[in-house]
């Protein structure tokens, strides 16, 4: 009964009371649109979305030009077919809504090729924040979309140190802020998950003048590193200490550390991810953690980038499972690759944190690596249906004491 332990003073009565006016969990699930152009059966659209499955669905992405006019960055996916479009993600995202009228979708802001420096630079500005925030807003009501979501990764980060971004940030939420929630409108964010990051961040402003964060609890490891570590580790390894490492790197630090700078619990999602990160051993005898690499992991024959392999691709390499009872988490390793990923288990343990700390819920990158065709035998979507029902069996026992 952790839940008991943690509520410490308050009564079980007071608790439960609390807890029934209180909403269900968020399952907060990415989109990367890109993911219509892999191969084969790694291909992901729209309509391989189960409208059922998570109650927010972020559409990633969609750009801002460096004087705030919104950018749609590919047509080809996005657009309605008499737009010049083909896969009319924006119509067929629509029609989610209408086979679950719970469902909410919201709209990205942000990039991942070209990092986020036009939004430093629309954030800078009033006129730029406002033009960008209703040229958003106007896209959404077209599309009865429930809102925005900034992925700026992030701010104050072009060299790691605190800059104007600090402010600017929390100018443009309040911006957002006053034209979206009078409407009924969510605006939500990504934001960081490592502790000298978080620094960077007004966290007290930015959790009041946001719906939900998104905690970015995830790639503490990989292939940019010179050894083997883990994507997303819960819990630090007695290993780190003896490498000279900081063991700050873990799930549990970054988000007991956005409640230590008084985040909003209600307001916070655990990232977790449906990818792994992998590596090329040095020694293929040598596949303990902190092992030194030669580079990354092959590519995948779906996502083709080094050093990332999805779920669906991990699943069904013959491999060695490896289980870290530290780290709470998996890897695999054939050969002289070695991947860290998310599993069952794990992602169990990472919902019972999420709900021994109170938090909203989970925000899952992404939907298109999971097994979503069920190729491996465990259903479709085997991940973020663990974490469906893992987060449902907590409900129900609240419920029912
Ligand atoms: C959990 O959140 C609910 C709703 O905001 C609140 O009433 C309750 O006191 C919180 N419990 C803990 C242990 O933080
Ligand atoms: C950033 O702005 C430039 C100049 O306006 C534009 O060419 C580019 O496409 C923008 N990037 C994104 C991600 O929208
Ligand atoms: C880095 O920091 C310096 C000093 O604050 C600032 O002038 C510069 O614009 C920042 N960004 C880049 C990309 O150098
Ligand atoms: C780990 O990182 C944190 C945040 O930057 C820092 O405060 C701490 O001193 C670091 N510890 C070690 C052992 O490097
Ligand atoms: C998987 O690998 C094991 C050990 O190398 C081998 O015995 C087995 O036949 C392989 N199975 C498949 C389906 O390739």
């Amino acid at each position: 009964m952790k839940m008991l332990v943690f509520l410490g003073p308050l009564s079980v009565t007071a608790f439960l009371l609390s807890w029934s006016l209180a909403t269900s969990y968020n399952i907060v699930c990415y989109f990367s649109s890109w993911a219509i152009y892999r191969p084969s059966e790694g291909k992901f659209d729209v309509p391989n979305i189960d409208a059922h499955l998570c109650t927010h669905i972020i559409f990633a992405f969609i750009g801002s030009t460096d004087d705030g006019t919104l950018n749609i960055l590919d047509p080809w996916e996005s657009n309605d077919a008499d737009e010049g479009g083909h896969y009319e993600g924006f119509r067929n995202l629509r029609k989610l809504k209408s086979e679950n009228p719970n469902l909410k979708v919201l709209l990205s802001l942000g990039s991942w090729k070209e990092g986020s420096k036009n939004i430093s630079i629309v954030a800078a500005d009033p006129i730029k924040r406002k033009k960008l925030g209703w040229e958003a807003l106007t896209l959404i009501e077209v599309y009865n979309f429930d809102g925005v979501d900034i992925f700026w990764e992030y701010a104050n980060l072009e060299n790691d140190t605190e800059s104007e971004d600090k402010k600017n940030f929390v100018e443009l939420l309040k911006d957002f802020k006053s034209m979206y929630q009078p409407r009924g409108l969510l605006v939500t964010a990504a934001v960081a998950g490592i502790i000298d990051k978080i620094e960077l961040y007004n966290v007290k402003e930015v959790s009041e003048n946001l719906d939900m964060m998104n905690v970015l609890s995830f790639d503490y490891h990989g292939a940019f590193d010179n050894f083997v570590g883990h994507v997303s580790p819960l819990h630090a390894s007695s290993k780190d200490y003896d490498h000279g490492r900081n063991s700050t790197y873990t799930v549990a630090t970054s988000i007991e550390y956005w409640l230590y700078k008084n985040a909003d619990n209600k307001k916070i999602n655990m990232g977790v991810v449906t990818y792994g990160r992998s590596f090329k051993l040095k020694d293929k005898s040598n596949t303990e953690l902190y092992a030194p690499i030669i580079g990354a992991g092959s590519k995948g024959p779906y996502t083709e980038i080094s050093g990332f392999l999805g779920y669906n691709e991990i699943c069904s390499i013959n491999s060695t499972y490896y289980w870290d009872d530290e780290q709470k988490v998996p890897h695999r390793v054939w050969g002289d690759q070695w991947v860290g990923f998310e599993d069952e288990d794990s992602l169990k343990l990472k919902v019972d944190f999420t709900v021994l700390w109170n938090l909203s819920g989970i925000m899952i990158w992404s939907l298109d690596t999971d097994d979503f065709l069920g190729n491996c035998g465990g259903g479709k979507y085997p991940l973020i249906s663990t974490i469906k029902n893992r987060l449902k069996y907590h409900e129900d026992s609240l419920k029912g004491r």
